[in-house]
């Protein structure tokens, strides 16, 4: 476990994912749970074809570059 505290951090990367680091249950939309732990990419442009996880997909699509 990368977390002592068991506190969970989530940052918003930049034209990116989110970062999320501590332990946490995740629930996907078909009702199927699974704990992650350590530091997990959740994609944020809805584009991964490996989804709720980020697979690199935004760089290819340049996802918010246009908001700079
Ligand atoms: S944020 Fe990386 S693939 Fe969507």
């Amino acid at each position: 476990m990368e977390n002592k505290d068991n506190q969970v951090s989530i940052t918003e990367v930049l034209h990116g994912p989110y970062i999320v680091k501590g332990v946490v249950k995740l629930t996907t939309k078909d009702g199927k749970e699974s704990i992650l732990d350590g530091t997990n990419a959740l994609c944020r442009c809805g584009r991964s074809l490996h989804k709720p996880f980020c697979d690199g997909t935004h760089r290819k699509i340049n996802f918010e570059k246009d908001e700079e």
